[in-house]
C-alpha cells in the first residue's frame, strides 16, 4: 500500500534503459566473515533438520528428495554478504552493487500471449487486451519452478512459473490523459475495464539461457487473473448468509479478486494471493444506506472501513447492458428489496479480504478464497515449517495501523503424499483449521489467542459484536481478534520464516501519533519520536520509521500456543539519537525507513527487507537490504525513553544481538517514487526477482510535457513510467547477496 506522505522532489535525473546494471560508483568486491557465525551455529538443530526434511522436497513430478535449500540446513549455513553497500540515491534510476546486474523482465503492459501486440504505453493500448497483458503495480510474487513432465518441481532453476501480484493501478498513465471523471462519475465504461483488467494477478512462464531469464510470451501456462476471474468461496464461511450477491445468490462464489499485495505459497506447489486493503474499492454512501442496516452490520461496516465513494469510482460507471454487473458489483449499498441481498451487492464487501489459492499449474482451475484463514486486509500468508505428520502453519499480518499478527493452523497434519493434489490438497489442509490472533506480552513472551466461536469472548454475549457463529467470526475476524485481546501493532507488512530454525520474522512498517501516541507505546511497539524531514524539518511523529519482530514457538511446535518474540531490527536516520530512535545503530551503509516486503533466501539464509517509504525520502528512494538473521533471545532487555514534548514514557523491550555493516547492507536503491516490493528466487539462489511499483507515482503528470511525469523508469527518455519486475544476477554466475560458508 503506498504510503499517503508524498516524497519530496527528488534532485538529478539520471535515466536508464532496460539494462540497469552494475552501478560503476562501488568498489570491489569484498568478503566478510562474520562473527554472528557461531550464534548461527547455535540455532541450527532439530528445528533446521525438520524444516529441511523430506517435506518441502516432495516434488509435484514426483522425483521426490530435493531440498528447497542446497545443503540440507546444516550448520555449514552461516553466509557471507558478498556485495558492496550501495549509497543512497534520489536518481530516475536502480542500483545494484558491482559485480551484480539487474534486468527488466516484465514491465506493466507487456503481452503475455501471442498475437497481442507490444504495449504502447500512451494510453491507447485497448482495455481488452488488458486481459493479456502484465497488469500494474507489480507486488508479491513467487518462483515455482517446472519440471520435465510440466508439473511443479521445488529444485527446479532453469524454467519456472512467476506468480505475481498487481496491487493497485496508476491510473493517470493508463489513459491517454488520466481516468475520465465527470461530477464524480465515470462516464467513459472503457476506462473502467481497462482498470479491472489492470488489477489481479500473472501467472507467467520465465526460462533461463546461458544466465540470462526471458519471459515465454506465447506459453500455456500464461494467465491474467483479474478483478472478472469466477472464484469459489471454500470453508468454513462459504455459503454462509454473509456472502449471498445477486452474482451467487447461494454464496458459493464471487468474482475476481483487488488489492493483492503480498501472497504466499503452499507445499504442493499453489500459490496464495491476499486480499489487502480491498475495502477503499467499495462504494457505499453512509447517509444513503446507514438508515437501512442493522447494527452488526454497522459494526462490521466500521472495523473494516466499508464506506465512501469507492477509490477508483468504478460503481459509477454504466454499463451498455443493464445486465452487466461488472460496475454495479463494487456498489456495497443496500438496494434490493430482498431479505437476504440475492438482488444486489451489499454483501459483496464480505466476498473479500481472503486469502486466494490459485494453482498456476492447472490454467483452466477456477481460484478458491480459503476463508478458514479469516478475513482482514491480508497482506501475505507465509508458510512455516513443513514436517510429516505436522499440522502446516501460515503466519499472516493485518496491514493497517494498529491491527493484528493471525496464524494459521490445519488440523489435518501434512502428508508428503499430498504434494501433488494442486488445490484438492487446499481443501484438506486450508479449508480445516484453527485461526489464532497473537498477544506480545510485556515479559518478551506471547500467546496465540484462538478466533473460534465460544473461546476468548467471542460469543454472542460480546458487548462490541454479538457474534453468532464460526462463520460469523472467519468473516468479521478483526472483531473476534479486539474480543480475544489481541496485540495492536504499528502496522504489519511481510513475514518470513528463517528456513534455519522457524522463526518468524514480520515487519511493522510505521505508525503514526494520529493513530499510536505515547501513550500507547508498549513493549513490542516500544518506540514514539520525531523524524524530522528535510530542510523544512517537517515533523513526523510517532514510529515513521518502523521495526521488524520476530518470535520462535515455544518447543519449536508450528502449533504452540505460546512463543517469545524480540525485536530484530529498528528503522532509522543513521544520524538520529542512539540511544532512543536508532537503536540498531544504523550506518549510511545500511539505515532505511519503513521496512515492508521480506524473504528468507533459501539458498544463502539471507534476510531480504524492502522498503515502502514516505519518511525518509528526503534523502533516498526506496530500497533492498541483506542482513543476517541471528536468533530469538540472542540480544537483551533494552530500555527505551521516548519524548513528545513534555511528555516522557520509558518501556523496556527486548532487542536483537547488533547488526553492523557487516551483517546487514543495502543491496539496491529503486528509482523516484517507487516502492522496491515483491522477492521471488530461484531454488539455486542464482536469480533473485524483486518487483519495482509504481515508479513516479507521487507527481501528478502534465500531458503536454511528458519531462514532467515523476519518473521514466524503466524505459528512459520521456517515456510514462511502468511498474516492473526485475531480475538480479551475480555476473560470476554465484548465488545473490552472499554465500554459505
Ligand atoms: Fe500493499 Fe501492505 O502493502
Ligand atoms: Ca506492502
Amino acid at each position: 500500500m503506498n504510503d499517503p506522505t508524498p516524497p519530496a522532489m527528488p534532485e538529478g535525473n539520471e535515466e536508464l534503459g532496460t539494462d540497469v546494471s552494475n552501478n560503476p560508483t562501488f568498489e570491489s568486491v569484498l568478503r566478510v566473515r562474520l562473527s554472528r557465525r557461531s550464534i548461527l551455529k547455535g540455532s541450527f538443530g532439530i528445528a533446521a533438520s525438520a524444516f529441511f526434511g523430506t517435506s518441502f522436497a516432495a516434488c509435484r513430478d514426483g522425483s521426490g528428495g530435493t531440498t528447497i535449500a542446497p545443503s540440507s540446513g546444516s550448520a555449514a549455513r552461516a553466509m557471507t554478504l558478498d556485495f558492496n553497500a550501495v549509497a543512497k540515491s534520489l536518481a530516475d534510476a536502480l542500483s545494484v552493487p558491482a559485480g551484480y546486474t539487474a534486468t527488466v523482465l516484465y514491465r506493466l503492459g507487456d503481452p503475455i500471449a501471442a498475437g497481442v501486440a507490444d504495449y504502447k504505453n500512451d494510453g491507447t493500448d485497448t482495455a481488452a487486451s488488458f486481459a493479456q497483458r502484465a497488469g500494474d503495480h507489480h507486488d508479491g510474487m513467487h518462483f515455482f519452478g517446472i519440471a520435465a513432465n510440466g508439473k511443479y518441481s521445488a529444485s527446479v532453476s532453469d524454467r519456472g512459473l512467476l506468480c505475481m501480484n498487481h496491487e493497485a493501478i496508476t491510473p493517470s498513465y493508463l489513459h491517454p490523459s488520466g481516468p475520465t471523471v465527470v461530477g464524480g462519475v465515470r462516464t467513459v465504461a472503457d476506462e473502467v475495464v481497462k482498470e479491472l483488467n489492470a488489477h489481479g494477478v500473472s501467472v507467467i512462464e520465465v526460462s533461463r539461457s546461458n544466465g540470462v531469464f526471458s519471459c515465454k510470451k506465447d506459453s500455456a501456462f500464461n494467465r491474467r487473473i483479474t478483478t472478472f476471474t469466477d472464484m469459489a468461496l471454500s470453508g468454513p464461511a462459504a455459503k454462509s448468509p454473509y456472502m449471498i450477491t445477486a452474482y451467487s445468490t447461494d454464496g458459493s462464489k464471487t468474482r475476481g479478486t483487488v488489492s493483492n499485495c503480498a501472497n504466499g505459497y503452499t507445499p504442493w506447489g499453489t500459490y496464495l494471493t491476499c486480499e489487502e486493503n480491498w475495502a477503499g474499492y467499495f462504494r457505499r454512501i453512509t447517509a444513503l444506506d446507514n438508515s437501512k442496516r442493522s447494527a452488526k452490520e454497522l459494526a462490521a461496516f466500521a472495523r473494516y472501513g466499508v464506506a465512501g465513494e469507492g477509490r477508483e469510482l468504478w460503481a459509477t460507471a454504466t454499463a451498455a447492458d443493464p445486465a452487466d454487473t461488472s460496475f454495479t458489483r463494487w456498489n456495497a449499498m443496500k438496494l434490493g428489496t430482498s431479505t437476504d441481498g440475492s438482488d444486489d451487492f451489499r454483501n459483496v464487501a464480505n466476498t473479500y479480504g481472503w486469502v486466494v489459492e490459485i494453482d498456476p499449474f492447472n490454467p483452466a482451475s477456477v481460484p478458491k478464497k480459503r476463508t478458514a484463514l479469516g478475513r482482514f486486509a491480508h497482506e501475505g500468508a507465509w508458510p512455516g515449517p513443513v514436517v510429516p505428520g505436522k499440522p502446516l502453519v501460515w503466519y499472516m499480518g493485518c496491514d493497517s495501523r494498529n491491527e493484528y499478527i493471525y496464524k494459521y493452523v490445519s488440523n489435518a497434519v501434512w502428508d508428503p503424499a499430498d504434494a501433488d493434489k494442486g488445490l484438492t490438497a487446499g481443501d484438506k489442509y486450508l479449508d480445516d483449521g484453527k485461526l489464532y490472533a497473537a498477544r506480545f506480552n510485556a515479559d518478551g513472551t506471547g500467546q496465540w489467542l484462538e478466533l473460534n466461536f465460544g473461546s476468548n469472548n467471542i460469543a454472542a454475549a460480546n458487548s462490541a459484536y454479538a457474534f453468532a457463529d464460526q462463520a460469523d467470526v472467519l468473516v468479521h475476524a478483526r472483531l473476534a481478534a479486539d474480543a480475544a485481546g489481541a496485540t495492536k501493532m504499528d502496522r504489519p507488512e511481510w513475514g518470513a520464516v528463517n528456513p534455519a530454525n522457524g522463526e518468524v520474522y514480520m515487519t511493522l512498517t510505521n505508525n503514526n501519533n494520529s493513530k499510536r501516541t505515547i501513550a500507547n507505546v508498549d513493549a513490542a511497539n516500544p518506540r514514539f519520536y520525531n523524524d524530522p524531514k528535510g530542510a523544512a524539518a517537517k515533523a513526523q511523529k510517532g514510529n515513521p520509521n518502523g521495526h521488524i519482530i520476530r518470535w520462535a514457538e515455544n518447543s519449536g511446535d508450528v502449533a504452540a500456543t505460546a512463543f517469545k518474540w524480540d525485536i530484530f531490527l529498528f528503522g532509522a536516520r543513521s544520524s538520529a539519537d542512539a540511544a532512543n530512535v536508532n537503536l540498531s545503530n544504523l550506518t549510511a551503509a545500511n539505515d532505511f525507513s519503513s521496512p515492508d516486503g521480506l524473504w528468507f533466501a533459501g539458498s544463502t539464509g539471507l534476510l531480504w527487507i524492502q522498503t515502502n517509504d514516505g519518511a525518509y525520502t528526503d534523502v533516498t528512494n526506496c530500497m533492498l537490504l541483506a542482513a543476517v538473521p541471528g536468533k530469538v533471545g540472542d540480544g537483551g532487555k533494552k530500555t527505551v525513553n521516548n519524548v513528545d514534548g513534555a511528555t516522557t514514557k520509558a518501556v523496556d523491550t527486548y532487542v536483537g544481538a547488533p547488526l553492523d555493516d557487516t551483517s546487514l547492507r543495502r543491496f539496491l536503491v529503486g528509482p523516484k517514487e517507487c516502492e522496491i516490493t515483491g522477492l521471488a528466487e530461484t531454488p539455486d539462489g542464482r536469480a533473485l526477482f524483486v518487483n519495482v511499483q509504481h515508479p513516479g507515482e507521487d507527481t501528478a503528470p502534465d500531458f503536454a510535457d511528458p519531462s514532467s511525469y515523476g519518473s521514466h523508469w524503466p524505459d528512459g527518455g520521456v517515456a510514462r513510467p511502468r511498474s516492473a519486475t526485475i531480475v538480479i544476477t551475480r555476473n560470476d554466475g554465484g548465488q545473490i547477496g552472499g554465500t554459505p560458508l
